[in-house]
């Protein structure tokens, strides 16, 4: 039977094609509309998965949304009367979409589907998740464990914004959660606020910045802004926090604790910034170590922990969980945003609703996470001609040819934008929608972050590195397939990759298997070979505020508007000084960060 979990209407919508309890397809909505984020419904996303796969809508089963608007909308209105008259302003501006969109998004949600084509009666078949159950569903049943205990923390769905689940073959039951107000994501999203970047999607730049700072305001969070309890829970001081009422994620009174009002965008980053930004995702460990010990203490014939939700986004977090070895597995869902929700409602309906057999294996069901479509080399060659863009083309992708000389680029320090198979699902590119560029040099960081991403020079890029070369170079005894770790650099090595090698000696590193990847594996062998160094910078495909690529004109405009010299495209190779100068685009001005 074929399933479609659907998110959207909050942030980054998503779709998730699933049959018999396999996971068949998965895309964000933001790849196809070109919008960074987009909350849309996703009917592009559905068009290319029903087309990938060759689905016609009467062939789909189910179609099971990621969340329970009902309950959602109770939490809102419940919160504005708890604080009324204070958060009128912001129930005012929240209202109208909640009641035309959110409120009846089974009607919504079946309109947009008819006029899909599918058939009048679909809306008898669409069910609704919890926010939570999703998250937890799209990490237990992937997982490679019959049985684990699921952690899932993020901003908020419905009411909880961190649950514990038991999931044991295909059935997952909640077994504690903390609720809205107090909630980890929020609490990090309102340090990203306060330190100037945007919330739901800059939590990445406060992590990035943390290793630049010292944790000096750890103590002063802990003793004015959240109480932690011995298992880890945890209740937050809501007098200094505005997102219960205001539209705004802190408050005056935050600035007063920390002596200086919040960081416009504009502004510059101080070390106070960097300061704060150490304190908060030290305050955030210390926080998920003590509920994971805790866990591990009252459930201790759980040998594995799968995590997802917005927080497990953390890699430096998952890093040093791994390091404590709380558990002897772990496994993080790649799309453990919200994103991931449509995978995990479907997942969640085949298994915990329907009460479908599930067999484990030792490889987790995520394919790689290379779950969007992919193109032909007949559709890029069309494409390519149909531009007039000047290209080489290599009859077997895999060809040894290709390879040679993509490396020899990569060895002569040029950045290669890298275009094979299928797009990844999740906020990581992991070498599908990638841009690659040699470790070695000290200004490759520079180099790519304003030359080519176009964005602020101190963020870190991560290493794509050879599966059975890991443990050689990095402190890590297992894989890291989706770049969801950070790991410490060996003394030995500490020098020899400046531009994967982030200030404390850390990577956000993602291993590189033959079996998910065999021609990215084979590309780093290469340059291993030629480079000593089994490893290559991967960022992905796109510039400061654009979703990643998606299709090979998104790529191509990419290429053409920044400073990447190189372009692969499945069998095809395009150098930038053979282009046509009128092909030449500056795009950067069009993208919104
Ligand atoms: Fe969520």
């Amino acid at each position: 039977m074929y399933i479609i979990g659907i998110s959207a209407f909050y942030h980054d919508s998503s779709i998730s094609i699933i049959k018999d309890g396999e996971i068949l397809f998965a895309a964000q909505e933001e790849r196809y509309t070109r919008i960074k984020n987009d909350s849309s419904f996703p009917e592009l996303a559905l068009q290319a998965g029903l087309g990938y796969l060759k689905i016609l809508p009467h062939q789909v089963d189910a179609i099971v949304f990621y969340e329970k608007p009902f309950l959602k909308f109770e939490r809102i209105l419940e919160t504005y009367l708890n604080y009324a008259p204070r958060g009128f302003l912001s129930f005012l501006k929240s209202m109208p979409p909640w009641i035309k969109e959110k409120l009846f998004q089974k009607k919504i949600i079946a309109k947009k589907l008819i006029q899909m084509k599918f058939s009048k009666d679909i809306i008898n078949r669409i069910y609704f998740s919890d926010h939570h159950l999703s998250h937890a569903a799209s990490a237990f049943y992937p997982s490679p464990f019959q049985k684990a205990l699921v952690l899932t923390m993020d901003g908020v769905g419905e009411w909880p914004t961190t649950t514990v689940y038991t999931g044991v073959d295909s059935e997952l039951k909640k077994i504690k959660e903390i609720h809205f107000p107090h909630s980890l994501g929020l609490l990090y999203s309102a340090f990203t606020y306060y330190c100037g970047f945007k919330v739901n999607s800059g939590e990445y730049k406060l992590m990035g910045l943390a290793p630049f700072g010292q944790p000096k305001y750890s103590d002063l969070i802990k003793k004015e802004l959240i109480d932690i309890k011995s298992d880890g829970s945890f209740h937050l001081n809501m007098k200094y926090f505005d997102y219960c009422t205001g539209l705004k994620m802190t408050n005056k009174q935050f600035d007063n604790l920390f002596g200086k009002s919040f960081r416009r965008p504009t502004e510059p980053i101080l070390q106070i910034h960097m300061d704060i930004a150490a304190s908060i995702q030290l305050v955030l460990e210390e926080i998920i170590i003590k509920i994971c010990k805790s866990l591990k203490s009252d459930y201790p014939e759980y040998t594995a922990l799968v995590l997802a939700g917005g927080v497990a986004l953390n890699c430096v977090v998952n890093g040093k969980i791994e390091q404590e070895k709380i558990f002897e597995h772990l496994w993080i869902q790649p799309a453990s945003g919200d994103a991931g929700g449509s995978l995990g409602a479907a997942l969640a309906f085949y298994y915990n609703e329907l009460k479908n057999n599930r067999v484990a294996n030792s490889d987790d069901q995520m394919n790689g996470s290379y779950l969007g479509n992919d193109y032909s080399n007949l559709e890029i060659k069309n494409f390519l001609t149909e531009i007039g863009a000047s290209f080489h083309f290599f009859p077997n992708e895999k060809s040894a040819e290709l390879l040679n000389l993509v490396c020899h680029e990569l060895c002569d320090e040029k950045a290669v934008g890298w275009f094979q198979g299928r797009m990844e699902f999740g906020p990581r590119a992991l070498g599908n929608r990638s841009i690659l560029a040699s470790p070695v040099p000290r200004d490759m960081q520079k180099k790519l972050n304003i030359k080519i991403k176009f964005r602020e020079s101190f963020r870190p890029f991560a290493p794509a590195i050879l599966e059975e070369e890991a443990w050689h170079w990095y402190n890590i005894k297992t894989t890291s397939s989706y770049m969801l770790k950070t790991a410490t650099i060996n003394k030995n090595y500490q020098n020899h990759v400046p531009a994967v090698t982030h200030v404390d000696q850390t990577a956000r590193l993602q291993t590189v298997n033959k079996k998910t990847n065999l021609i990215f594996h084979r590309l780093i062998s290469e340059f291993y070979k030629k480079s000593q160094i089994p490893m290559l910078v991967n960022t992905s495909f796109n510039i400061r505020g654009e979703p990643i690529v998606e299709s090979p004109q998104d790529a191509f405009r990419c290429f053409m508007g920044t400073h990447l010299d190189v372009l692969v495209m499945n069998s095809f190779l395009l150098y930038k000084d053979e282009q046509p100068s009128h092909l030449k685009s500056d795009y950067r001005e069009s993208i919104e960060d």
